[in-house]
């Protein structure tokens, strides 16, 4: 085996957490470095990808699309990093990969349990297979596409507009011909949003008068990219245009409140205005990843969709990097870079 390293540093989820009190909850430790067993890949990770779904898995609650983390495992997440050993002839030495396997210097993972692929290293930045190329870009492009029904000169609204998935969903709906208003949690990102991705409007759902800007969308929202739930999607109900569709991708305000997260107060709108909400999860489609691939890599190639990472550097810091997530600290993808 060609590494140096005879302990694999890992987080493990020790306690469930309260808020965003991640110290509390994940501690670091270390293992002697695993042997792949018949059939197992190990692979040195070199980015992790830090998702805010994974906060739902931390908690104890079983109703979730996913179990919880059995305390004391290590956190699990998908990572982008390269083969080391192979015990499966379908992956050598070498061969970037992305797969879900954990927050940790290296990841031992059995490919059929852990979505393994193999990644193309001739693309210019190779996070991309995190990013434009990778699951939340599939996320996005299924859920504005398929789930939402998103039609040209649609008003698409989109929360967590400057985080990882919504960006994407947004430049997808653009891309699409859509009119484009993005949500995020400060003046910059606002900003960000318009001059760099190129968005129609972009609200601060922070600000006092929030509810108003959203009343004054001509026309209604038709088709509503949602990450956050909670308040804002009280405060989007009212003004969704008749036949509108809400996309659930996320509802990232009410993880920490586990099973009591609370569902939306102005249900009565779906009613009213006759909408339709379509939950979605991107593991039902991860077979679609090629095909959307193609679409956005000739997207990016030809400078039509770009893709912003928020990289700290270190294992030992994942866990600033990942408070990032519900603090609004981060602007795109937030990745933890492993480089040695
Ligand atoms: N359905 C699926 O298959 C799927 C796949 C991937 C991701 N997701 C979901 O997509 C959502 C975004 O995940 P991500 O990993 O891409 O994270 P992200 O958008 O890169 O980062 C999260 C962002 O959410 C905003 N935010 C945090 N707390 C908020 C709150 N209480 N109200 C409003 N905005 C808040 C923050 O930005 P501000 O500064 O704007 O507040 C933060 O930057 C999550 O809900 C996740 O579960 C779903």
């Amino acid at each position: 085996m060609n590494t140096p390293d005879k302990n694999n540093r890992f987080w493990r989820l020790a306690r469930h957490p309260v808020a965003d009190d991640f110290a509390a909850a994940i501690e670091f430790d270390q293992a002697p470095m695993p042997a792949p067993a018949e059939g197992q890949v190990l692979i040195r990770n070199e980015y992790l990808s830090l998702d805010a779904g994974t906060r739902m898995w931390m908690t104890a609650r079983t109703d979730s699309y996913q179990p919880p983390i059995p305390l004391g495992s290590p956190v699990p997440g998908l990572i982008l990093g390269q083969v080391i050993a192979s015990r499966d002839p379908a992956f050598k030495a070498g061969d970037w990969v992305r797969a879900f396997g954990s927050w940790s210097d290296y990841s031992c993972v059995t490919p059929a349990l852990s979505a393994l692929q193999t990644v193309d290293a001739s693309v210019s930045d190779i996070r991309q297979h995190l990013g434009v190329l990778g699951m939340n870009a599939w996320t996005a492009y299924v859920g504005i596409t398929d789930v939402a029904k998103t039609r040209p000169g649609e008003t698409v609204l989109v929360s967590a507009a400057a985080g990882a998935t919504g960006m994407l969903a947004a430049q997808v709906a653009k891309l699409m011909g859509c009119t484009v208003v993005g949500l995020a949690g400060s003046a910059v990102k606002c900003q960000f949003l318009k001059e760099q991705l190129g968005l129609d409007a972009a609200l601060n759902y922070k600000s006092p008068d929030f509810g108003a800007q959203l009343a004054s969308i001509a026309g209604g929202i038709d088709v509503y990219f949602d990450n956050v739930g909670g308040e804002i999607l009280d405060l989007v109900l009212p003004n969704m245009a008749h036949y509108g569709r809400i996309a659930v991708c996320g509802l990232l305000a009410t993880y920490a409140a586990g099973e009591a997260g609370v569902g939306p107060k102005r249900f009565d709108q779906v009613l009213m205005r006759r909408l339709t909400i379509s939950g979605f999860f991107s593991p039902d489609f991860m077979q679609r990843g090629p095909e959307i691939n193609r679409i956005m890599r000739n997207w990016f190639e030809n400078g039509r969709i770009k893709m912003h990472f928020d990289v700290t550097q270190g294992l030992e810091n994942v866990l600033p990097a990942y408070r990032k997530l519900f603090t609004g600290g981060n602007i795109g993808k937030v990745l933890v870079a492993l480089k040695r």
